[in-house]
C-alpha cells in the first residue's frame, strides 16, 4: 500500500535513526530530554492526579488549568488558550489550522526539524532563514527579505534547539511587527542560565505562543503542552486539535494543575533544574575546550552545545562516532543545511557521561589525525 503523497520524502527523523545505533556500551549525548527524576513532592502530585476524573475534558483543556496558564498574561482563559498533547501536537494543530498547499513557512536554519516537516505535510514550502555562528542571532532584516505574498507563518524558537541561542526582546518585538503570523516555540523557556529569556506572549494579535512541561519538568512522556493566541486564531486551532487529540490527557492536565498550584514548590523545582543544567553546561564546555580544542560561546538556554567538527559530512561522522567510538551525537545537518559541519551535543546527561562522551569524540578525532 502506497502511503499518502503528503508523506513523500518524509521519514523518521535523523535523531531517531542515530538513537537506533545505540548499544549498551554507548554514551548517549544525542538525547533531547532532561536527565531529571521527579522528586517526592512531584510523585505525590502524580498519585493525587491519578485519582482525578479519567473522562474527556473540554477540547481546549480544563478551565481550571487554562485559568492558571493565563495568569499574568493578557489572554482570556475561556477562548485564548488551548492545552495540547505536548508542544508537538500544538504545532501539528496550528499548522493544520493555517497552512495550505502553496504557502511558504519561514523556518530557522539550523532549527528544530519538525517545523520544515510539518510545512511539507501541509503541502507548503519551508523557506529557511539562515542563522550564523557563533552568536546564531536572528537577522530581522534578512528575515524580512524572505517574506513574500505567500508567507503564511514565521517560526521562531528561543531558546533554540539545537543552538541554545536566545533572541532578545527587541528582536522578538521586531519579528512580531513583520506582518505574517508568527509561531513562537518557547518549550525551553524555563531552561536558562544568566537571565530569563524574553517571551512573545502578548507581543501582537498575529502571535501564537507554544510551551509545555516536557523540558521544564522532565515530563516528555506525559505529553502536556499549551498554546496562547488571540481568539480569532485560537478557534481554528482548537478545531484542528479536536480532530487530532480530542483533548490532552486528563491525568497530565490534573498533574499540571497541581504543579502550578504549588507555586513555591514549582519555583524551587525550576531553580533546581537550572542549577543542575548549569553544572552540566560547565562540564560540557570544559570538555569541549580540552578534548576538542574548541572555545564555544556558552549557550544561553536549553541544554545543547552546537559544536563545529572537521567534517563536511556530519551524518557519516555521527554514524561512525556511534559505531566506532560508542558515543551518540546528532549531526548538525539534521537541523538544516546550515548545520552541516556541526554536531549537537546534548548535556542533558550525568556529568561523568558528558565528560567521557566528549573524551571519546576527542580520541576518535585524534585517531583520524583530526
Ligand atoms: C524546539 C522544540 N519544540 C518542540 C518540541 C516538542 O516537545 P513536546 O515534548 O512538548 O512535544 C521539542 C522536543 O524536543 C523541541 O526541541
Amino acid at each position: 500500500m502506497k502511503p499518502a503523497v503528503r508523506l513523500d520524502g518524509i521519514e523518521l527523523s535523523l535523531i531517531r535513526q542515530i538513537n537506533a545505533l545505540a548499544t549498551p556500551l554507548s554514551l548517549n549525548l544525542g538525547i533531547g530530554e532532561p536527565n531529571v527524576a521527579p522528586d517526592e513532592r512531584l510523585r505525590e502530585m502524580a498519585r493525587r492526579a491519578a485519582t482525578a476524573s479519567w473522562h474527556y475534558t473540554a477540547n481546549a483543556g480544563t478551565l481550571a488549568l487554562r485559568k492558571k496558564l493565563c495568569e499574568n498574561t493578557p489572554y482570556d482563559p475561556k477562548s485564548e488558550v488551548c492545552v495540547t498533547a505536548g508542544t508537538q501536537e500544538g504545532l501539528f494543530s496550528l499548522f493544520t489550522a493555517f497552512v495550505d498547499p502553496g504557502d511558504e513557512v519561514l523556518v530557522p536554519n539550523p532549527g528544530f526539524l519538525s517545523y520544515a516537516t510539518l510545512a511539507k505535510i501541509c503541502g507548503a514550502t519551508a523557506v529557511p532563514y539562515d542563522l550564523e555562528a557563533p552568536s546564531w542571532e536572528i537577522d530581522v532584516e534578512a528575515l524580512r527579505a524572505r517574506i513574500t505574498g505567500r508567507t503564511k507563518l514565521i517560526v521562531v524558537n528561543s531558546p533554540s534547539n539545537p543552538l541554545g541561542a536566545v533572541a532578545s526582546q527587541e528582536t522578538l518585538a521586531a519579528i512580531a511587527g513583520l506582518g505574517p503570523l508568527v509561531v513562537s516555540d518557547e518549550v525551553y523557556r524555563e531552561i536558562w542560565y544568566d537571565a530569563p529569556p524574553a517571551s512573545m506572549l502578548g507581543l501582537g494579535d498575529n502571535v501564537i505562543v507554544l510551551n509545555g512541561l516536557s523540558k521544564s519538568h522532565a515530563m516528555t512522556g506525559l505529553r502536556l503542552g499549551w498554546i496562547h493566541a488571540r481568539e480569532s486564531l485560537m478557534k481554528p486551532i482548537v478545531t484542528a486539535h479536536q480532530y487530532i487529540a480530542t483533548c490532552a490527557s486528563a491525568f497530565s492536565q490534573a498533574l499540571a494543575q497541581q504543579v502550578f498550584d504549588d507555586a513555591e514548590w514549582n519555583a524551587q523545582w525550576l531553580a533546581g533544574i537550572r542549577a543542575q543544567f548549569a553544572e552540566q553546561r560547565q562540564a560540557a564546555l570544559y570538555a569541549i575546550h580540552h578534548e576538542l580544542e574548541i572555545d564555544l560561546d556558552p549557550p544561553s538556554g536549553a541544554f545543547y552545545a552546537f559544536a563545529p567538527v572537521p567534517s563536511c559530512d556530519t551524518i557519516s561522522f555521527a554514524k561512525t562516532l556511534a559505531t566506532d567510538a560508542a558515543v551518540l551525537v546528532i549531526p548538525g545537518v539534521a537541523f538544516g543545511s546550515r548545520g552541516e559541519g556541526f554536531i549537537r551535543i546534548s548535556y542533558a546527561a550525568p556529568l561523568e557521561q558528558i565528560t567521557a562522551g566528549i573524551e571519546r569524540i576527542g580520541r576518535y578525532l585524534l585517531s583520524q589525525g583530526r
